[in-house]
């Protein structure tokens, strides 16, 4: 009732909260790209999107490596050695989804190293910085863009972070490039199934 009446009232903002409706529900991970660059101005856009998420104590905690060309083929190159090599130890039935992560980083255009500085080392900076991807996801959806979140790179972080150098915490890699399919939306558990109202 309350709804109907603010929509009517506010034809323009209606549209606006349905964009961002179609943003949440449309946006999917991305696990196939076409060979098409993805130009310097939207990767700063979506970037621009990440630094209004919100953080604990503003701290900003989120950094940011973007790769490209060379520097993202000598990454995944390195990341498809140590996995190669972990696999041999601990037997590739071992090895999950980590293989075809490393080639959907290597088949996007861009791949996107997200840091947290953890400068307190509490939890929540963690947090600030997967709302920053978040953001970063809806924002690069809204631009036609495909996105992959991967927490694969924690089988090899170790020699991830020391390639590229930081003292800071390497939390994702998110590959970013032009879809070239977007899978159906895997299952969602509803609001019943995950929340108790308690009053
Ligand atoms: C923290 C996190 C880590 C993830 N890591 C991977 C990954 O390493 N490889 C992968 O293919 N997908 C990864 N995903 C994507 C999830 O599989 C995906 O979000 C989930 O299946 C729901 O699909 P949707 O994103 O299309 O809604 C990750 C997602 C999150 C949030």
């Amino acid at each position: 009732m309350c709804d109907l009446s603010f929509n009517s009232a506010f034809p323009l903002l209606k549209s606006v909260f349905m964009e961002l409706d179609e943003a949440i529900r449309g946006r999917r991970s991305v696990r196939s790209y076409i060979d098409r660059p993805v130009s310097l101005g939207l990767v700063r856009e979506v970037l621009e999107a990440a630094t209004w998420a919100p953080s604990a104590k503003n701290g900003q905690q989120w950094r940011f490596t973007v790769l490209t060309g060379a520097a993202k083929r000598r990454l995944t190159d390195l990341f498809r050695s140590e996995l190669q090599a972990l696999s041999e130890k601990i037997g590739a039935e071992r090895m999950g989804s980590s293989f075809a992560s490393c080639r959907v980083m290597k088949q996007a255009s861009v791949l996107i190293m997200v840091w947290n500085i953890n400068e307190r080392g509490w939890a929540t900076e963690e947090h600030s910085v997967a709302a920053a991807i978040q953001n970063m996801l809806l924002k690069a959806h809204s631009l036609g863009l495909g996105t992959l979140w991967i927490g694969d790179i924690y089988y090899a972080l170790d020699s991830l972070t020391r390639h590229l150098g930081k003292p800071w915490k390497l939390v994702a890699a998110i590959a970013l490039g032009w879809p070239a399919k977007t899978p159906k939306p895997p299952p969602r558990l509803t609001v019943d199934q995950v929340t108790e109202f308690l009053r």
